[in-house]
């Protein structure tokens, strides 16, 4: 077999063999088959797409690449939550400590910012000494001791998805179907987990911009889960604006800390406590969505939540009084203020500009290797729907280096729409698969 026929042949959208994407997975992950060939294989994945058969066929070998985490000696069910990817989308840092404080036990395997989106790795490594490189061993422990711990992909656990999830990054090629459904799948079978619920995200700041296509991977998702006897439900929910008013990793910290003690933005509560409902639902804890529903609101209000967020960050090596004192978190040095040029009202902010300005600034890589900057990002003061005086600001850009700046503030003003009337309302979670 070479490599460049595979890639021809899938350039050409012809359909690989079992054997064929196995032999290309396992060359990669040996270090094998260079980048180069990888990257021109995903673009030809990216313009050909892939058949069910493929996509089951790759998640399986990127499972394969690593081992499957055993959580059988620790009692419950496990369940875990994740996003395809948004701008500001920190829900996964609320809904699993809500879960695990209703009595869930979540295995959380996490990504890393990817294009224009952040990560809840990064976000989390903003906490001053957060380890998210646990071994096998220590991820076991704690989940037995808390029911909830926050890792990576790793050279134990599905480190095909750490390989090529860094190089798609670089390579323009994150926003295609089987290989999204493929990366998530994978690290979150390899966790050992029983059940999982999906964010399907669709809007300017997702990879899918059309709901059609958010459905397409939902549904791609759910069936590669049933496969392998998983329970998958997904949310397909709006990500046309940004979620919440921070995006930047410790600005998101904050604002989770906000949330989780019962002080947060009205659109990024509301779906997390839904989240967290569908995880708990899903664990067998409550009999009804219902009872979910109101369990995942009571560890909210009664800070059991945030509570246990405080006893993972201790755990995992941070500091928890960051929680607090959001003097602890890095934090940037210069603030640019965008106005409103005029009066009106909020009728757009593109999700997608705002995440790639905060990362221009160094929330996100640009290369493979490149350090994020956890300072940086953007805080919104106003959201989709507000009504605004001319000069009101519209939002700070939070930096600690010049460079970019002046292009990402022109790309965050331009990402507002001030229109004289007040646009249709948008719902947040557009429907449920599974
Ligand atoms: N999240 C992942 O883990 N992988 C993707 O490809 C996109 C979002």
């Amino acid at each position: 077999m070479r490599t460049v026929d595979l890639i021809h042949r899938k350039r050409e959208g012809e359909e690989l063999s079992p054997q064929e994407i196995a032999w290309l997975v396992e060359g990669y992950t040996r270090g094998e088959i260079p980048d180069y060939q990888m990257s021109a294989f995903l673009m030809a994945v990216y313009y050909s797409g892939m058949s069910d058969r493929e996509v089951s066929t790759l998640t399986d070998c990127m499972v394969r690449s690593g081992e499957t985490v055993d959580l059988s000696a620790i009692p419950g069910q496990k369940v875990d939550k994740h996003s395809t990817g948004g701008v500001g989308d920190k829900t996964s840092l609320i809904s699993a400590p809500l879960a695990a404080a209703a009595g869930v036990v979540i295995p959380m395997i996490s990504g890393r910012g990817l294009g224009h989106t952040g990560g809840t790795l990064d976000k989390l490594e903003a906490i001053p000494g957060f380890r998210t490189d646990l071994t096998v061993e220590e991820f076991r422990a704690q989940l037995a001791k808390l029911g909830l711990c926050f890792i990576g992909q790793s050279a134990q656990v599905a480190p095909a998805d750490g390989k090529l999830y860094s190089l798609r990054d670089a390579t323009a090629t994150v926003e295609s179907i089987p290989l999204i459904a493929s990366s998530i799948m994978s690290k979150k079978i390899a966790e050992g987990l029983d059940a999982l619920v999906l964010d399907v995200k669709v809007g300017s700041g997702a990879f899918m911009k059309r709901q059609v296509d958010a459905r397409r991977l939902a549904q791609m998702m759910v069936g590669i889960g049933r496969r392998m006897d998983k329970r998958v439900q997904a949310l397909i929910t709006d990500m046309s604006q940004p979620l919440g008013y921070a995006i930047g990793n410790a600005l998101e910290v904050m604002e989770v800390s906000q949330t989780l003690q019962s002080a947060g933005p009205n659109d990024l509560t509301r779906l997390s406590l839904e989240l967290a409902a569908r995880m708990i639902h899903l664990g067998k804890v409550t009999e009804t969505i219902d009872e979910a529903r109101e369990l995942a609101q009571r560890k909210l209000l009664d800070g059991s939540g945030y509570r246990k967020f405080k006893e993972v960050i201790q755990a995992q090596g941070g500091n928890p009084n960051v929680l607090d004192r959001f003097d602890l978190l890095p934090n940037a040095s210069g603030a640019r203020e965008i106005a409103s040029p005029r009066a009106g009202f909020v009728s757009q902010i593109k999700a997608e500009d705002i995440g790639l300005a905060s990362s221009m600034i160094g929330a996100g890589r640009d290369t493979k290797e490149a350090a994020i900057d956890p300072a940086v990002g953007v805080i919104l003061e106003v959201k989709v729907g507000e009504k605004v005086e001319a000069g009101a600001v519209l939002c700070r850009l939070y930096y600690t280096k010049e460079e970019h700046l002046e292009e990402a503030a022109q790309l965050v003003e331009d990402a507002f729409r001030i229109s004289t009337h007040p646009p249709e309302e948008r719902e947040l979670i557009l429907e449920v698969v599974g």
